[in-house]
C-alpha cells in the first residue's frame, strides 16, 4: 500500500491511557480479553509501561501474525530484554535468514526417526515416575510433572544419565523462570540476580554435556547438533550450542508439565471422560513395552489432549516487535509498536466452539471437527514458526497418561486453590496437591 494512504488509516481502537505509563490492562485475564474481543473485534490498542501494544485476537488475527503478515514482525523485538539475557541468543529471539538456518539445523532432532529413537527412554522414565508417585502417595503434582518432563528433556536432548542431578537442575530452572516475570534488579539476593546465577549454573551443566557429546556422540539431540553443519559447512559455535540447548530445555519442560497437570485435573473433574479414556487404553492391550503403533491408536486421548490445549493453553500469548508499519482490518499499526496475540481468545470464541466453556473432547471428533477454522487452535503457535517440540511433547504426555489411565487413580486434595494462573506458564495456584494410588 502507498505510504501516504497507509498513514491516513486510523490507529486501532482502544485507549493508550496516560502518556509514558499507559493503563494497567489485564492482558492475561481471559474475561477481560473476551470483553475486548466482543467490543473491538480482531484488533485493539493499549499501552503498558510506556510500550504501545496492538493486541490481535481471533482466528483471522492469529493467521495474520503467524502466517500472512509474519514479515512485519520480529520475535527478537517482541520479548523483553530480560528474556533475551536469561535465555541467550537462541531460536526464540532469532529472525529472518538466521532463524531459518538455525531452525533447519535443529529440526532433525524432532523428526520421525529421532522420535522413534526416543520412545524406549520416555517409556522407562514414565514408568519410573508413576512407581515413585505410588510410593509417595501424596504430593504436589505440578512440581513432580516438572521433574518428569525435565528428566525426559535433559536425557533426550543433552544425553544426561537418568537420575543425574535432576532435582537440582529442575529447581535451577524454576529460579531461572522466575526471572522472566520480575523487575531486573541484579543484586545476588533479588529474584533477577538469582535467575542470572541459576543461568550460570545451568550453562556449566550444558557445557559439560557438550564436551561429553563431542567425545561420545549418540542419538540424542545434542549429539546431532554438535555434528551438524550449515549450508556453508559451518558448525554451531559453543556459545550457540549453549543457547539453543538452554532454550530447548526451558521450552521443552515447563510447557509440557503445565499441560500434564491440567490434563490430570480435567480427567479428575470429568469422570465420564476419564472412563472413556481408560476404556480406550484397555482395548489396546499394551504389554511390557509401548510401541509407536500403540501411540497412533489413541484417537480419544488425542481429542482429550486437544481439548486441554484449547481450555488450558500453557503459553498465554505470543509477543512480536513491529518492524514496519502495516495495515490490518482497516487500522494502521506503526513500526516500533509491540504486537501480542493472546492464545486463548480464539479457543473460547462461541462462533467456532459450541459451549466453549464446557470441557468436551468430542468437539474434535471427525463428525464435529470444531477446529476446522484455520488458526482457531493455536496452543502450539502456528505457521512457519510453529512449536518445534509439538510431536515430542505429545509423545511424552501420551506415554505418561497411558500409564496413569491403565494402572492408577488419583484425587485432588479438598482445601487448595485450583484457580489457574500464568506463572509464566499456566498452573493451578497451589500446584495441585493429590492423593495417588495403584488401582
Ligand atoms: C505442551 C507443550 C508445549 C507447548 C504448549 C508449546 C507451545 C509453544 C508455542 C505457543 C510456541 C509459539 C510461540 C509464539 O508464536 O510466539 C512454541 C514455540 C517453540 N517451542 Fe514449544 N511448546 C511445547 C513444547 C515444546 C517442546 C517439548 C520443545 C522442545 C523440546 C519446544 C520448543 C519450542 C521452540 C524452540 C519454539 C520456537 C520455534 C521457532 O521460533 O521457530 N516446545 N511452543
Amino acid at each position: 500500500m502507498a505510504t501516504s494512504s497507509l498513514q491516513k488509516k486510523p490507529l486501532p481502537p482502544g485507549s493508550l491511557g496516560l502518556p509514558f505509563i499507559g493503563e494497567p490492562p489485564r492482558l492475561l485475564d481471559l474475561d477481560f480479553l473476551m470483553e475486548q474481543y466482543a467490543k473491538y473485534g480482531p484488533i485493539w490498542k493499549t499501552r503498558v509501561l510506556g510500550r504501545d501494544i496492538a493486541v490481535f485476537m481471533g482466528p483471522e488475527a492469529n493467521r495474520f501474525v503467524l502466517q500472512t503478515g509474519a514479515q512485519h514482525f520480529s520475535w527478537r523485538d517482541g520479548w523483553p530484554p530480560t528474556f533475551v539475557e536469561l535465555l541467550g541468543h537462541s531460536l526464540f529471539v532469532q529472525d529472518g535468514e538466521e532463524h531459518r538456518q538455525k531452525r533447519k539445523l535443529i529440526m532433525p532432532a524432532f523428526h520421525r526417526q529421532a522420535l522413534h529413537n526416543y520412545l524406549d527412554t520416555m517409556d522407562d522414565i514414565a514408568r519410573r515416575y508413576v512407581e515413585k508417585w505410588a510410593t509417595l502417595g501424596e504430593f504436589r503434582w505440578l512440581q513432580q510433572n516438572k521433574q518428569y518432563t525435565f528428566e525426559v528433556a535433559s536425557t533426550l536432548l543433552t544425553g544426561s544419565e537418568p537420575g543425574d542431578d535432576i532435582e537440582r537442575l529442575s529447581k535451577l530452572f524454576i529460579t531461572l523462570t522466575r526471572g522472566f516475570v520480575t523487575v531486573p534488579v541484579r543484586w545476588p539476593w533479588t529474584p533477577y540476580g538469582q535467575a542470572l546465577a541459576a543461568r550460570e549454573e545451568l550453562l556449566k551443566y550444558i557445557d559439560a554435556a557438550i564436551d561429553n557429546r563431542r567425545a561420545n556422540p549418540t542419538h540424542d539431540a545434542l549429539s546431532l547438533l554438535v555434528q551438524t553443519r550449515d549450508e556453508d559447512g559451518q558448525a554451531l559455535t559453543n556459545e550457540e550450542l549453549q543457547a539453543q540447548t538452554l532454550l530447548m530445555l526451558f521450552a521443552g519442560h515447563e510447557t509440557s508439565a503445565s499441560m500434564l497437570t491440567s490434563l490430570a485435573m480435567a480427567l479428575y473433574q470429568n469422570p465420564h471422560v476419564l472412563e472413556k479414556a481408560r476404556a480406550e487404553q484397555a482395548m489396546l492391550n499394551i504389554g511390557e513395552r509401548m510401541t509407536m503403533d500403540h501411540l497412533r491408536q489413541m484417537p480419544y486421548l488425542d481429542m482429550v489432549l486437544k481439548e486441554v490445549e484449547r481450555m488450558y493453553p500453557p503459553v498465554p500469548a505470543g509477543f512480536r516487535g513491529v518492524v514496519e508499519t502495516f495495515e490490518f482490518a482497516g487500522y494502521r499499526v506503526p513500526e516500533g509498536w509491540t504486537a501480542l496475540y493472546p492464545i486463548n481468545v480464539a479457543h473460547r470464541d462461541p462462533s467456532i466452539y459450541t459451549d466453549p466453556n464446557t470441557f468436551d473432547p468430542e468437539r474434535f471428533s471427525p463428525e464435529r471437527n470444531e477446529s476446522s477454522v484455520p488458526f482457531s487452535l493455536v496452543g502450539f503457535g502456528g505457521g512457519a514458526r510453529v512449536c518445534v517440540g509439538y510431536a515430542f511433547a505429545q509423545m511424552e504426555m501420551k506415554i505418561l497418561l497411558s500409564y496413569l489411565l491403565r494402572h492408577f487413580e488419583w484425587e485432588l486434595a479438598e482445601r487448595q486453590n485450583l484457580k489457574m494462573v500464568y506463572r509464566p506458564t499456566l498452573m493451578p495456584k497451589d500446584g495441585m496437591q493429590v492423593r495417588f494410588r495403584r488401582r
